[in-house]
């Protein structure tokens, strides 16, 4: 079996995690130094969100340099430290690479933008305006307002940017650039990194002559999504990969609602090796809308090469437990689907202790996307500064000593040791891990599946109901969400693990 289908990952956003020197961000070191945190919950993947040297103006998600590490992080040798510690403990890593985009202050779009006859021009999308001077077309760049092009003066040409202005799309039809990316994976490969999750993977490939739709509104950069050139420049990376040992993962940011299409991007075992499926982000918490997610996702990724991932949390969406409005019954009923449905889930820092997004105040607002409330930083301590040496660089979530991971390890019926029992049942338990689905069923307001791995079976059942609910089943009562004794007798929203 494949590594990356057992493993659970689990989401690193830098700069809120863990800060070493004081300065109010999270950094390299702070994470090293939560290595054993980590192990002792059980996770065995971590991803960290950008690292590179970066302006900052979407918060690392903008790269000047994808060979090195922002000093705000630390340096690469305190990155080698973290990867030779991690392997030690038996953690892998993926970093988060950007191919769709660089910040306007890496130097190959300074020499892109310097001449329309410098040699790295094509590096970058430029077009001619109009002929009335007007923009090349009406696409709208992400968050909202403003086009995806941006007028630059000097060289009398349009730039193309799916998200800010400062985050020029690199030309991914130019096989120099394509070339250039490669090194840039093999260079963190080299130092031993695990894999990497990648940003955005579904616009790489644009069709230019797409002009002019008229659902703008459903996301932003729509009209680039998913065109067909994206595959094989998909292939390419794929095949950087497999140059290395000890398969190296890719986990692509596909961000299409439909699984049907974010299928398309595993190939033919020569393309992604596992893909985002981020419509868990949007689902309602009801028991109909997730058996038909886990219906269509079962569909579209089995059997074949496709192995499903969930997330219920990213630096990206609001959190879980403040889309389930603060009810402690769901939030554990959403980590028990997480941990038990086919596929390798997605934890992100934080939902171990069913951290809330934080209240950021008007003047504390620092991302241009509005996301600063599920990028809070993690509470260490019981009290204040939780552990940060410095006032870190967002708020902390509202009632942070009750969520800190230092009140919950002396609770034994917290979130955070719901959390570990639930890890370490799904390590140990092969059907768990690996078995088919079957039997899904949703009614009356209670979804249940079946996990089956050469004839063991294990029944997970969830209440998503507000009134009791009866299951008729025989089986060993593994977990229960909610103190629960009896197999199939769930209180409202309960969950439960059955050994069949
Ligand atoms: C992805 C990232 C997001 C970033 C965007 C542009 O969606 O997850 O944080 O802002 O790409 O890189």
């Amino acid at each position: 079996m494949t590594w990356w289908r057992d493993a659970v990952v689990y989401q690193i956003y830098p700069r809120s995690f863990r800060d070493s020197d004081g300065d109010g961000v999270g950094d390299l070191e702070g994470i090293r130094r939560e290595l054993d945190y980590l192990v002792w919950l059980g996770i065995d993947t971590l991803w960290l969100s950008p690292i590179y040297p970066s302006p900052m103006k979407d918060f690392g998600y903008d790269v000047a340099n994808y060979v090195d590490v922002d000093r705000l992080f630390g340096s690469l040798e305190q990155f080698d430290s973290l990867i030779r510690d991690a392997h030690a403990k038996g953690l892998r890593i993926l970093l988060d690479w950007v191919p769709n985009h660089s910040s306007s202050e890496h130097p190959w779009f300074l020499e892109s933008r310097s001449s329309r006859t410098n040699s790295r021009r094509d590096w970058y999308v430029w077009r001619d305006a109009r002929e009335d001077g007007s923009m090349p077309n009406n696409w709208v760049r992400a968050w909202g307002e403003g086009s995806t092009w941006t007028w630059d003066g000097a060289s009398g040409q349009y730039y193309l940017h799916c998200f800010l202005d400062s985050q020029p799309d690199l030309n991914w039809a130019n096989v120099d650039l394509r070339l250039a990316m490669h090194d840039t994976l093999r260079f963190w490969l080299d130092r031993g990194v695990d894999g990497f999750r990648m940003d955005v993977v579904h616009l790489l490939g644009k069709d230019l002559e797409v002009d002019d739709p008229d659902d703008l509104k459903v996301l932003s950069h729509v009209p680039l999504n998913d065109v067909p050139v994206t595959h094989e420049y998909l292939r390419g990376i794929r095949a950087v990969l497999d140059e290395y040992d000890n398969e190296r993962v890719s986990v692509g940011e596909v961000y299409l609602m439909d699984p049907n299409r974010v299928a398309t991007y595993y190939g033919r075992g020569d393309e992604l090796h596992l893909s985002f499926n981020f419509a868990s982000l949007y689902t309602a918490w009801s028991a109909d809308a997730w058996r038909d997610l886990i219906a269509a996702t079962e569909a579209a990724m089995n059997p074949a090469d496709a192995w499903p991932t969930w997330v219920m949390s990213n630096h990206d969406n609001v959190r879980v437990a403040t889309r389930l409005e603060d009810d402690d019954r769901r939030v554990r009923a959403a980590m028990t689907l997480l941990l038990t449905l086919r596929g390798t889930p997605f934890l992100y820092a934080g939902e171990e202790l069913g951290l809330r997004d934080a209240t950021i105040p008007p003047d504390c607002v620092v991302d241009p996307g509005g996301r600063d409330g599920c990028r809070s930083p993690l509470p260490w301590d019981l009290d204040e500064p939780h552990g940060w040496p410095a006032t870190p660089w967002l708020p902390f979530v509202e009632d942070a000593s009750r969520f800190s991971v230092q009140a919950q390890r002396g609770e034994r019926d917290s979130m955070l040791h719901f959390t570990k029992t639930l890890l370490d049942l799904r390590r140990r338990d092969d059907a768990l891990r690996r078995g088919d689905t079957e039997d899904l069923m949703a009614s009356d307001g209670v979804l249940r599946f079946i996990r089956n791995h050469e004839g063991r079976r294990v029944m997970v059942v969830v209440n998503f109901s507000d009134v009791h609910a009866e299951v008729a089943v025989k089986g060993r009562l593994l977990l229960s969400s909610a103190g629960g004794a009896r197999a199939g007798r769930l209180a409202p929203g309960e969950a439960q693990v059955i050994e069949l």
